[in-house]
Protein backbone atom coordinates (compact mmCIF):
# COMPACT_ATOMS: atom_id res chain seq x y z
CA UNK A 1 0.00 0.00 0.00
CA UNK A 2 1.27 3.37 -0.93
CA UNK A 3 1.97 6.06 1.28
CA UNK A 4 2.45 10.38 1.67
CA UNK A 5 5.73 11.46 2.89
CA UNK A 6 4.81 15.19 4.13
CA UNK A 7 7.52 17.51 5.25
CA UNK A 8 6.26 20.77 7.45
CA UNK A 9 7.49 23.80 5.72
CA UNK A 10 6.80 27.42 5.65
CA UNK A 11 4.05 29.03 3.49
CA UNK A 12 2.37 28.33 0.75
CA UNK A 13 1.56 30.56 -2.24
CA UNK A 14 0.11 29.88 -6.00
CA UNK A 15 -3.20 28.37 -7.25
CA UNK A 16 -5.25 25.11 -7.03
CA UNK A 17 -7.77 24.03 -9.28
CA UNK A 18 -10.71 22.20 -7.42
CA UNK A 19 -12.36 19.52 -9.35
CA UNK A 20 -16.12 18.29 -9.89
CA UNK A 21 -17.70 17.18 -6.43
CA UNK A 22 -17.01 13.33 -5.90
CA UNK A 23 -21.12 13.35 -4.37
CA UNK A 24 -22.67 15.21 -6.51
CA UNK A 25 -21.40 12.71 -9.44
CA UNK A 26 -21.63 9.73 -7.52
CA UNK A 27 -25.66 11.11 -7.77
CA UNK A 28 -25.54 12.19 -11.30
CA UNK A 29 -24.31 8.58 -12.97
CA UNK A 30 -27.08 6.69 -11.29
CA UNK A 31 -29.67 9.05 -13.27
CA UNK A 32 -28.63 7.75 -16.31
CA UNK A 33 -30.46 5.00 -15.28
CA UNK A 34 -34.21 6.82 -15.85
CA UNK A 35 -33.67 7.48 -19.55
CA UNK A 36 -33.18 5.39 -22.53
CA UNK A 37 -31.29 8.53 -24.18
CA UNK A 38 -27.45 9.53 -22.89
CA UNK A 39 -26.77 11.24 -20.21
CA UNK A 40 -23.10 13.22 -20.49
CA UNK A 41 -21.15 14.97 -17.46
CA UNK A 42 -18.66 17.31 -18.14
CA UNK A 43 -16.06 18.26 -15.32
CA UNK A 44 -16.38 14.94 -13.96
CA UNK A 45 -13.66 14.20 -10.78
CA UNK A 46 -10.47 11.67 -11.64
CA UNK A 47 -11.35 9.18 -8.54
CA UNK A 48 -11.47 5.66 -7.40
CA UNK A 49 -15.46 6.05 -5.96
CA UNK A 50 -16.13 7.15 -9.74
CA UNK A 51 -14.99 4.13 -11.35
CA UNK A 52 -16.86 2.00 -8.59
CA UNK A 53 -19.76 3.27 -9.64
CA UNK A 54 -18.96 2.80 -13.09
CA UNK A 55 -18.22 -0.46 -12.84
CA UNK A 56 -21.75 -1.07 -10.58
CA UNK A 57 -23.70 0.35 -13.64
CA UNK A 58 -21.44 -1.80 -16.36
CA UNK A 59 -22.64 -4.42 -14.09
CA UNK A 60 -26.27 -3.60 -14.77
CA UNK A 61 -25.73 -3.29 -18.14
CA UNK A 62 -25.80 0.38 -18.54
CA UNK A 63 -22.83 1.86 -20.92
CA UNK A 64 -20.54 4.20 -19.28
CA UNK A 65 -17.36 5.69 -20.97
CA UNK A 66 -14.46 8.05 -19.49
CA UNK A 67 -13.67 10.38 -22.00
CA UNK A 68 -10.89 13.35 -21.96
CA UNK A 69 -8.69 11.29 -19.41
CA UNK A 70 -11.97 11.01 -17.06
CA UNK A 71 -13.19 14.40 -17.48
CA UNK A 72 -16.11 13.78 -19.40
CA UNK A 73 -18.19 10.70 -18.58
CA UNK A 74 -20.60 9.51 -21.79
CA UNK A 75 -23.42 7.35 -20.13
CA UNK A 76 -26.10 5.18 -21.17
CA UNK A 77 -28.98 2.71 -19.93
CA UNK A 78 -31.14 2.31 -23.06
CA UNK A 79 -30.48 -2.27 -22.64
CA UNK A 80 -30.35 -3.25 -18.95
CA UNK A 81 -29.18 -6.46 -18.77
CA UNK A 82 -29.75 -6.52 -14.40
CA UNK A 83 -31.93 -4.96 -11.58
CA UNK A 84 -28.94 -6.53 -9.41
CA UNK A 85 -26.20 -4.12 -7.34
CA UNK A 86 -24.24 -7.22 -5.91
CA UNK A 87 -22.69 -6.77 -2.55
CA UNK A 88 -18.88 -7.19 -3.84
CA UNK A 89 -19.15 -3.68 -4.70
CA UNK A 90 -22.01 -2.24 -2.74
CA UNK A 91 -19.80 -2.92 0.15
CA UNK A 92 -16.60 -1.45 -1.11
CA UNK A 93 -18.95 2.14 -1.70
CA UNK A 94 -21.97 2.96 -0.10
CA UNK A 95 -23.08 5.15 -2.69
CA UNK A 96 -24.19 2.35 -4.66
CA UNK A 97 -27.84 2.80 -2.63
CA UNK A 98 -28.46 5.34 -5.05
CA UNK A 99 -29.06 3.32 -8.23
CA UNK A 100 -32.66 1.44 -5.61
CA UNK A 101 -34.62 4.79 -6.98
CA UNK A 102 -34.14 4.67 -10.52
CA UNK A 103 -34.31 1.24 -10.96
CA UNK A 104 -37.67 1.21 -9.35
CA UNK A 105 -38.67 4.28 -11.49
CA UNK A 106 -37.98 2.61 -14.53
CA UNK A 107 -37.66 -1.41 -14.25
CA UNK A 108 -39.99 -1.78 -11.91
CA UNK A 109 -37.46 -3.24 -9.60
CA UNK A 110 -34.54 -3.96 -7.75
CA UNK A 111 -32.01 -6.02 -5.66
CA UNK A 112 -29.59 -4.23 -4.08
CA UNK A 113 -27.24 -5.62 -1.20
CA UNK A 114 -27.53 -3.39 1.69
CA UNK A 115 -24.19 -1.59 2.14
CA UNK A 116 -22.84 -2.87 5.51
CA UNK A 117 -21.41 0.07 7.80
CA UNK A 118 -18.21 2.00 7.53
CA UNK A 119 -15.46 3.28 9.62
CA UNK A 120 -17.79 6.11 10.75
CA UNK A 121 -20.74 4.97 11.66
CA UNK A 122 -23.19 2.31 10.96
CA UNK A 123 -24.84 4.02 8.12
CA UNK A 124 -28.40 2.53 7.90
CA UNK A 125 -30.21 2.97 4.78
CA UNK A 126 -34.17 2.85 6.66
CA UNK A 127 -34.89 6.39 5.31
CA UNK A 128 -34.29 5.41 1.40
CA UNK A 129 -36.59 1.98 1.79
CA UNK A 130 -39.33 4.14 3.80
CA UNK A 131 -39.13 6.92 0.66
CA UNK A 132 -39.53 4.07 -1.50
CA UNK A 133 -42.44 2.89 0.28
CA UNK A 134 -44.37 6.22 0.45
CA UNK A 135 -44.24 6.02 -3.93
CA UNK A 136 -45.95 2.62 -3.63
CA UNK A 137 -43.08 0.12 -3.62
CA UNK A 138 -43.01 -2.90 -1.68
CA UNK A 139 -39.36 -3.54 -0.12
CA UNK A 140 -38.23 -6.84 1.40
CA UNK A 141 -35.68 -7.48 3.28
CA UNK A 142 -33.65 -10.83 2.85
CA UNK A 143 -30.18 -12.59 2.12
CA UNK A 144 -28.45 -8.84 2.59
CA UNK A 145 -30.26 -7.74 0.05
CA UNK A 146 -33.13 -5.15 -0.62
CA UNK A 147 -35.81 -6.54 -2.80
CA UNK A 148 -37.71 -3.70 -3.88
CA UNK A 149 -40.89 -3.80 -5.92
CA UNK A 150 -43.00 -0.99 -7.71
CA UNK A 151 -47.09 -1.64 -8.39
CA UNK A 152 -47.99 -3.02 -11.19
CA UNK A 153 -48.70 0.66 -13.04
CA UNK A 154 -45.20 1.77 -11.45
CA UNK A 155 -44.71 3.99 -8.83
CA UNK A 156 -46.98 6.41 -7.83
CA UNK A 157 -46.76 9.91 -6.09
CA UNK A 158 -46.68 10.29 -2.60
CA UNK A 159 -45.77 12.41 0.78
CA UNK A 160 -42.41 11.38 1.88
CA UNK A 161 -41.50 12.91 5.22
CA UNK A 162 -38.14 12.79 6.31
CA UNK A 163 -37.61 12.23 10.16
CA UNK A 164 -34.04 13.30 9.97
CA UNK A 165 -32.32 14.87 6.99
CA UNK A 166 -30.76 12.46 4.75
CA UNK A 167 -28.57 13.66 1.19
CA UNK A 168 -28.49 10.08 0.25
CA UNK A 169 -32.35 9.31 0.71
CA UNK A 170 -33.68 12.73 -0.44
CA UNK A 171 -31.75 11.72 -4.01
CA UNK A 172 -32.90 8.40 -4.03
CA UNK A 173 -36.64 9.97 -3.68
CA UNK A 174 -35.81 12.62 -5.86
CA UNK A 175 -35.07 9.76 -8.52
CA UNK A 176 -37.31 7.57 -7.98
CA UNK A 177 -40.42 10.76 -8.07
CA UNK A 178 -39.61 11.99 -11.34
CA UNK A 179 -41.47 8.83 -13.22
CA UNK A 180 -43.93 8.21 -10.46
CA UNK A 181 -47.12 8.92 -11.20
CA UNK A 182 -48.92 12.17 -10.10
CA UNK A 183 -47.26 14.74 -7.54
CA UNK A 184 -44.96 13.49 -5.04
CA UNK A 185 -43.85 16.40 -2.14
CA UNK A 186 -40.36 15.70 0.04
CA UNK A 187 -40.50 17.07 3.44
CA UNK A 188 -37.46 17.64 5.63
CA UNK A 189 -35.56 17.27 2.60
CA UNK A 190 -31.89 17.69 2.74
CA UNK A 191 -30.65 20.95 1.05
CA UNK A 192 -26.71 20.30 0.07
CA UNK A 193 -25.59 21.87 -3.52
CA UNK A 194 -25.32 18.05 -4.77
CA UNK A 195 -29.05 17.94 -4.66
CA UNK A 196 -29.77 21.03 -6.12
CA UNK A 197 -27.06 19.59 -8.84
CA UNK A 198 -28.53 16.70 -9.42
CA UNK A 199 -32.41 18.84 -9.37
CA UNK A 200 -31.08 20.74 -12.45
CA UNK A 201 -29.83 17.51 -14.24
CA UNK A 202 -33.18 15.88 -13.74
CA UNK A 203 -34.94 18.83 -15.00
CA UNK A 204 -32.79 19.17 -18.45
CA UNK A 205 -33.63 15.34 -19.04
CA UNK A 206 -37.34 16.76 -18.91
CA UNK A 207 -38.26 16.17 -15.17
CA UNK A 208 -40.90 18.77 -13.49
CA UNK A 209 -39.35 19.48 -10.03
CA UNK A 210 -39.63 22.60 -7.64
CA UNK A 211 -37.75 23.65 -4.45
CA UNK A 212 -34.63 21.93 -4.42
CA UNK A 213 -31.78 23.48 -1.73
CA UNK A 214 -35.06 24.13 0.26
CA UNK A 215 -36.14 21.68 2.77
CA UNK A 216 -39.80 20.87 0.42
CA UNK A 217 -39.12 19.66 -2.75
CA UNK A 218 -42.49 18.92 -5.35
CA UNK A 219 -42.04 16.53 -8.17
CA UNK A 220 -44.63 16.72 -10.73
CA UNK A 221 -44.43 12.97 -12.05
CA UNK A 222 -43.51 12.73 -16.22
CA UNK A 223 -43.84 9.73 -18.69
CA UNK A 224 -40.36 9.14 -19.81
CA UNK A 225 -36.89 11.33 -19.74
CA UNK A 226 -34.88 12.20 -22.47
CA UNK A 227 -30.85 12.64 -22.45
CA UNK A 228 -28.87 15.64 -21.20
CA UNK A 229 -25.34 16.66 -21.00
CA UNK A 230 -24.56 18.29 -17.48
CA UNK A 231 -21.44 19.82 -15.93
CA UNK A 232 -20.82 18.52 -12.35
CA UNK A 233 -20.81 21.50 -9.53
CA UNK A 234 -17.16 21.97 -8.05
CA UNK A 235 -16.54 20.10 -4.86
CA UNK A 236 -17.10 22.27 -1.95
CA UNK A 237 -15.42 19.61 0.18
CA UNK A 238 -12.15 19.57 -1.91
CA UNK A 239 -12.57 23.36 -2.20
CA UNK A 240 -12.80 23.95 1.85
CA UNK A 241 -10.01 21.05 2.21
CA UNK A 242 -7.48 23.02 0.38
CA UNK A 243 -8.58 26.59 1.49
CA UNK A 244 -7.13 24.93 5.37
CA UNK A 245 -4.04 24.28 3.57
CA UNK A 246 -2.79 28.28 3.40
CA UNK A 247 -4.48 28.47 7.13
CA UNK A 248 -2.26 26.18 8.74
CA UNK A 249 0.81 26.58 7.06
CA UNK A 250 0.21 30.32 6.59
CA UNK A 251 0.97 32.42 3.18
CA UNK A 252 -2.14 32.71 0.22
CA UNK A 253 -3.95 30.10 -2.09
CA UNK A 254 -6.09 30.92 -4.82
CA UNK A 255 -8.57 27.53 -4.76
CA UNK A 256 -9.88 27.89 -8.55
CA UNK A 257 -13.55 27.57 -9.09
CA UNK A 258 -14.45 28.17 -5.74
CA UNK A 259 -17.72 29.53 -4.67
CA UNK A 260 -18.48 31.00 -1.16
CA UNK A 261 -22.29 30.05 -1.67
CA UNK A 262 -20.78 26.47 -1.64
CA UNK A 263 -19.69 26.84 2.01
CA UNK A 264 -20.87 29.81 3.90
CA UNK A 265 -20.73 28.43 7.31
CA UNK A 266 -17.25 27.28 6.62
CA UNK A 267 -16.15 30.22 5.60
CA UNK A 268 -17.67 32.19 8.49
CA UNK A 269 -15.89 30.14 10.51
CA UNK A 270 -12.47 30.84 9.06
CA UNK A 271 -12.91 34.96 9.71
CA UNK A 272 -14.24 33.62 12.91
CA UNK A 273 -10.76 31.75 13.32
CA UNK A 274 -8.90 34.80 11.64
CA UNK A 275 -8.10 33.49 8.34
CA UNK A 276 -8.81 36.12 4.97
CA UNK A 277 -11.64 34.59 2.11
CA UNK A 278 -11.62 37.42 -0.58
CA UNK A 279 -13.68 36.00 -3.62
CA UNK A 280 -11.53 36.82 -7.02
CA UNK A 281 -12.91 36.52 -10.67
CA UNK A 282 -11.54 32.85 -10.92
CA UNK A 283 -12.10 31.59 -7.20
CA UNK A 284 -11.62 32.34 -3.67
CA UNK A 285 -8.12 33.44 -2.47
CA UNK A 286 -7.54 32.57 1.02
CA UNK A 287 -4.37 33.60 3.50
CA UNK A 288 -3.61 33.22 7.37
CA UNK A 289 -3.79 37.07 8.53
CA UNK A 290 -0.97 38.35 11.10
CA UNK A 291 -1.12 35.66 13.82
CA UNK A 292 -1.83 32.25 15.05
CA UNK A 293 -4.94 31.30 14.21
CA UNK A 294 -7.68 31.67 16.72
CA UNK A 295 -9.77 28.82 18.58
CA UNK A 296 -13.42 28.43 17.36
CA UNK A 297 -16.47 26.23 18.07
CA UNK A 298 -17.69 24.35 15.66
CA UNK A 299 -20.79 22.20 15.19
CA UNK A 300 -21.54 20.01 11.98
CA UNK A 301 -25.01 20.15 10.72
CA UNK A 302 -26.96 19.45 7.69
CA UNK A 303 -25.96 22.27 5.18
CA UNK A 304 -26.27 25.16 5.25
CA UNK A 305 -24.41 24.25 8.11
CA UNK A 306 -21.26 23.31 9.05
CA UNK A 307 -20.48 20.27 6.83
CA UNK A 308 -19.32 17.14 8.42
CA UNK A 309 -16.55 16.34 5.78
CA UNK A 310 -14.48 19.23 6.80
CA UNK A 311 -15.23 18.37 10.41
CA UNK A 312 -11.81 16.74 10.73
CA UNK A 313 -9.73 18.87 8.39
CA UNK A 314 -11.05 21.54 10.48
CA UNK A 315 -10.01 19.60 13.28
CA UNK A 316 -6.25 19.67 12.05
CA UNK A 317 -6.52 23.51 11.98
CA UNK A 318 -7.38 23.93 15.57
CA UNK A 319 -4.64 21.65 16.62
CA UNK A 320 -2.61 24.45 16.35
CA UNK A 321 -4.84 27.32 17.17
CA UNK A 322 -4.34 29.68 19.60
CA UNK A 323 -6.70 28.18 22.93
CA UNK A 324 -9.84 25.77 23.12
CA UNK A 325 -11.93 24.98 20.70
CA UNK A 326 -14.53 22.57 20.67
CA UNK A 327 -15.97 20.42 17.97
CA UNK A 328 -19.51 18.43 18.56
CA UNK A 329 -20.58 15.97 15.67
CA UNK A 330 -23.45 15.75 15.13
CA UNK A 331 -24.57 14.13 11.63
CA UNK A 332 -21.95 10.15 12.10
CA UNK A 333 -21.74 8.30 15.68
CA UNK A 334 -17.93 7.49 15.03
CA UNK A 335 -16.12 10.42 13.08
CA UNK A 336 -13.25 11.21 15.16
CA UNK A 337 -10.54 8.43 14.66
CA UNK A 338 -7.89 11.11 13.41
CA UNK A 339 -8.17 12.52 16.89
CA UNK A 340 -5.92 9.74 18.19
CA UNK A 341 -3.69 10.06 14.88
CA UNK A 342 -3.61 13.69 15.41
CA UNK A 343 -2.84 13.06 19.09
CA UNK A 344 0.37 11.16 17.68
CA UNK A 345 2.11 14.70 16.65
CA UNK A 346 1.23 15.95 19.72
CA UNK A 347 -1.88 17.61 19.22
CA UNK A 348 -3.91 17.60 22.88
CA UNK A 349 -7.13 16.51 22.06
CA UNK A 350 -9.79 15.20 24.66
CA UNK A 351 -12.99 13.12 22.67
CA UNK A 352 -16.71 12.15 24.56
CA UNK A 353 -18.84 10.93 22.31
CA UNK A 354 -19.61 13.19 19.31
CA UNK A 355 -17.82 16.27 21.37
CA UNK A 356 -14.12 16.91 20.75
CA UNK A 357 -11.94 19.69 23.20
CA UNK A 358 -8.94 20.64 21.20
CA UNK A 359 -6.30 22.60 23.34
CA UNK A 360 -4.00 24.50 20.76
CA UNK A 361 -0.29 23.69 20.91
CA UNK A 362 2.60 25.89 19.73
CA UNK A 363 3.14 23.22 17.01
CA UNK A 364 2.79 19.85 15.63
CA UNK A 365 5.85 17.46 15.34
CA UNK A 366 5.73 15.03 12.72
CA UNK A 367 5.08 11.44 12.99
CA UNK A 368 3.84 8.12 11.01
CA UNK A 369 0.37 7.83 11.22
CA UNK A 370 -2.83 6.06 9.24
CA UNK A 371 -5.79 7.06 7.72
CA UNK A 372 -8.91 5.72 8.96
CA UNK A 373 -11.19 7.11 6.44
CA UNK A 374 -11.48 9.48 3.34
CA UNK A 375 -11.85 12.89 5.16
CA UNK A 376 -9.46 12.02 8.32
CA UNK A 377 -6.69 11.56 5.65
CA UNK A 378 -6.56 14.65 4.07
CA UNK A 379 -7.12 15.79 7.49
CA UNK A 380 -3.27 14.30 8.48
CA UNK A 381 -2.12 15.32 5.67
CA UNK A 382 -2.70 18.83 6.18
CA UNK A 383 -1.39 18.74 9.66
CA UNK A 384 1.85 17.51 8.63
CA UNK A 385 2.17 20.07 6.04
CA UNK A 386 2.17 22.49 9.31
CA UNK A 387 4.42 19.96 11.38
CA UNK A 388 8.21 20.33 12.50
CA UNK A 389 9.63 16.80 10.32
CA UNK A 390 8.09 14.57 8.25
CA UNK A 391 4.96 12.83 8.55
CA UNK A 392 4.31 9.63 6.72
CA UNK A 393 0.52 9.11 6.22
CA UNK A 394 0.09 5.15 5.47
CA UNK A 395 -3.45 3.56 3.77
CA UNK A 396 -3.74 6.15 1.49
CA UNK A 397 -6.20 4.13 -0.67
CA UNK A 398 -9.00 6.23 1.34
CA UNK A 399 -7.33 9.35 0.18
CA UNK A 400 -7.87 8.39 -3.69
CA UNK A 401 -11.28 7.87 -3.44
CA UNK A 402 -11.96 11.86 -2.71
CA UNK A 403 -9.38 13.16 -3.75
CA UNK A 404 -7.90 13.72 -7.28
CA UNK A 405 -3.93 14.42 -7.74
CA UNK A 406 -3.40 15.79 -3.85
CA UNK A 407 0.47 15.84 -3.98
CA UNK A 408 0.35 17.47 -7.20
CA UNK A 409 -2.04 19.94 -6.68
CA UNK A 410 -0.37 20.71 -3.06
CA UNK A 411 3.56 20.77 -4.53
CA UNK A 412 2.24 23.21 -7.29
CA UNK A 413 1.63 25.85 -3.80
CA UNK A 414 4.88 24.73 -2.45
CA UNK A 415 4.17 21.95 0.03
CA UNK A 416 6.97 19.51 0.57
CA UNK A 417 4.96 15.85 -0.42
CA UNK A 418 5.72 13.05 -2.41
CA UNK A 419 3.62 9.76 -2.71
CA UNK A 420 5.57 6.75 -1.76
CA UNK A 421 5.24 3.41 -4.12
CA UNK A 422 4.17 0.42 -1.04
CA UNK A 423 4.79 -3.04 -2.10
C1 LIG B 1 -23.69 11.75 2.10
O1 LIG B 1 -23.73 10.50 2.75
C2 LIG B 1 -22.24 11.92 1.65
N1 LIG B 1 -21.89 10.86 0.71
C3 LIG B 1 -21.32 11.89 2.87
O2 LIG B 1 -19.99 12.14 2.42
C4 LIG B 1 -21.72 13.01 3.83
O3 LIG B 1 -20.91 12.96 4.98
C5 LIG B 1 -23.20 12.84 4.21
O4 LIG B 1 -24.02 12.81 3.02
C6 LIG B 1 -23.69 13.97 5.10
O5 LIG B 1 -23.51 15.19 4.46
C7 LIG B 1 -22.31 10.93 -0.56
O6 LIG B 1 -22.98 11.87 -0.96
C8 LIG B 1 -21.88 9.82 -1.47
P1 LIG B 1 -26.89 10.95 5.12
P2 LIG B 1 -25.17 9.84 3.16
O7 LIG B 1 -27.90 9.99 4.60
O8 LIG B 1 -26.17 10.20 2.14
C9 LIG B 1 -28.29 8.69 9.05
C10 LIG B 1 -17.71 11.73 2.13
O9 LIG B 1 -16.77 11.85 2.92
N2 LIG B 1 -29.15 7.89 8.14
O10 LIG B 1 -27.13 12.41 4.94
O11 LIG B 1 -24.94 8.41 3.45
C11 LIG B 1 -26.81 8.43 8.82
O12 LIG B 1 -26.41 7.29 9.55
C12 LIG B 1 -19.01 11.11 2.57
O13 LIG B 1 -17.70 12.15 0.94
C13 LIG B 1 -30.09 7.02 8.69
O14 LIG B 1 -30.20 6.88 9.90
O15 LIG B 1 -25.46 10.61 4.52
C14 LIG B 1 -26.17 9.70 9.31
O16 LIG B 1 -26.03 9.63 10.72
C15 LIG B 1 -18.92 10.57 4.00
N3 LIG B 1 -30.86 6.28 7.85
C16 LIG B 1 -27.21 10.78 8.96
O17 LIG B 1 -28.44 10.08 8.74
C17 LIG B 1 -30.78 6.40 6.49
O18 LIG B 1 -31.54 5.72 5.77
C18 LIG B 1 -26.89 11.56 7.69
O19 LIG B 1 -26.62 10.61 6.67
C19 LIG B 1 -29.83 7.30 5.95
C20 LIG B 1 -29.02 8.04 6.80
Amino acid sequence: MDSILVTGNGPLSGQIPIAGAKNACLTLMPATLLSDEPLTLTNAPRLSDIRTMTLLLQSLGAEVQALNDGQVLALSSHALTSTRAEYDIVRKMRASILVLGPLLARHGEAQVSLPGGCAIGARPVDLHLRAMEALGAEMDLRDGYVHAKAPAGGLRGGVVRFPLVSVGATENALMAAVLARGTTVLENAAREPEIVDLAQCLRKMGARIEGEGTSRIEIEGVDRLGGATHRVVTDRIELGTYMLAPAICGGEVECLGGRIDLLQAFCEKLDEAGISVEETATGLKVARKNGRVRAVNVVTEPFPGFPTDLQAQMMALLCTAEGDSVLEEKIFENRFMHAPELMRMGARIDVHGGTARVRGVDALRGAPVMATDLRASVSLILAGLAAEGETVVSRVYHLDRGYEHVVRKLRGVGAKIERIKGE
